[in-house]
């Protein structure tokens, strides 16, 4: 079924991309820092102090096929549709970001396409890493203002706990992790007082790829030239994500400042006129930073690490779910999303709610 909107009917100049429901979730089983260090030499005092986390959730067991990143983000757009007061009938299309898929391939997004019920819709995966769901926003906003679809559901999801070294050894990455999903739904409207995205962008630095990174299973450094992953990858625990911490703290403090002044001056906005920042949750030390630079009052920045973790692709979407169920962001309200994370990738979205 061609779920394109007839575009004779609307004119191009007055679409408006709008954010028309919200919704997020995450497995109930919290883990404090208190039960890491219970299997790993850390403690609250570190986590806390380093990365501002005091608490994460992780799906229930390792042994629990249920909670997968499709799981999660079918969860979260059902809260999504709930608020939109839409159906899954009512979706276009789907873009889904996630670093972690069910399947090696394919993507989550046909996964979620069917657990939802919707019709053959397009389901496009984002692999973005922690700016996905900026990258995501984006494809769906010029999507929405080129006319091809009417409502987009913007998903993205994370379960982490399933791929962490829990030895002292990745200690230093797995602390910071957990599982999630949040979404949003974004649709097209003619109505002169809706939302939209005023701007966007997006950047990337490939030659940083292997400053944050998971190699296997990979096409690149196969021990032999036909297998993505060998039993000695696995015992040699090179299956789990590689992060120069510092090094990617360091880029993140410079490029969060660059892409939110650039997305202002692109919407001939400055950073008075922003009512609220969420900047991707990666550690709240970088989140304070990037606030002191940009001079920004508590009251207009949205941070949930102490309870989530850096949940990757989900963090924004998460984030922007809670601040608008606790109605920290009201109609009318500039908003700025922000990412930074491995590639090197980063972006923001400016909207008006
Ligand atoms: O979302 C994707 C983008 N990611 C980021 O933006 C992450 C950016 N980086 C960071 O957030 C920080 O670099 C980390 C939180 C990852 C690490 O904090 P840090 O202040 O840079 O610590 P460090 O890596 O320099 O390690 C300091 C010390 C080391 O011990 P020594 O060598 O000083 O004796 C580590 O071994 O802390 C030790 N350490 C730990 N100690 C207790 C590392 N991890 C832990 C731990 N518990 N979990």
């Amino acid at each position: 079924m061609n779920k394109m909107i007839n575009l004779s009917k609307v004119t191009k100049h007055m679409i408006k991309s709008t954010i028309k429901g919200y919704g997020h979730y995450v497995p109930e089983n919290v883990v404090t820092n208190d039960d890491l260090s219970a299997v790993m030499n850390t403690n609250d005092e570190w986590i806390t102090e380093r990365t501002g986390i005091r608490e994460r959730h992780h799906r229930k067991n390792r042994n629990d096929a249920e909670e997968t990143t499709a799981y999660l983000g079918f969860r979260a757009a059902e809260n999504a549709l709930k608020n939109a007061n839409l159906t899954a009938k009512d979706i276009d299309y789907i873009v889904f970001a996630t670093l972690s898929p069910d399947y090696y391939f394919p993507g989550c997004g046909v996964l979620l396409q069917e657990m939802l019920g919707c019709d053959t819709i397009g389901a496009l995966d984002v692999r973005n890493q922690c700016s996905g769901f900026v990258y995501a926003m984006s494809v769906a906003n010029a999507f929405i203002k080129s006319n091809m679809y009417k409502n987009i559901l913007v998903v993205g999801a994370e379960v982490h706990s399933f791929g962490l070294d829990f030895s002292d050894e990745g200690r230093g990455v797995s602390v910071i992790f957990g599982d999630g999903a949040g979404a949003v739904i974004l649709s097209a409207s003619e109505d002169g007082d809706s939302g939209d995205i005023l701007a966007v962008n997006m950047h990337s630095e490939g030659k940083y790829a292997e400053e944050l990174c998971v190699q296997f299973p990979g096409t690149k450094f196969g021990w032999s030239d036909r297998m993505r992953l060998e039993p000695e990858q696995v015992t040699n625990r090179e299956i789990y994500p590689i992060m120069n911490g510092n090094f990617v703290f360091k880029h993140a403090v410079t490029r969060f400042p660059e892409t939110i002044q650039e997305v202002l001056s692109a919407a001939g906005k400055t950073i008075e006129d922003l009512d609220m920042f969420i900047p991707h949750q990666a550690n709240l030390r970088i989140a304070q930073f990037v606030q002191q630079k940009m001079g920004l009052p508590d009251e207009k920045v949205f941070n949930n690490i102490q309870k989530y973790g850096n949940t990757t692709a989900a963090s924004i979407p998460i984030a922007l779910s809670e601040a608008l169920q606790q109605e920290k962001i009201k109609r009318g309200d500039l908003v700025c999303l922000s990412a930074f994370g491995s590639g090197f990738t980063w972006g923001s979205v400016l909207f008006q709610y």
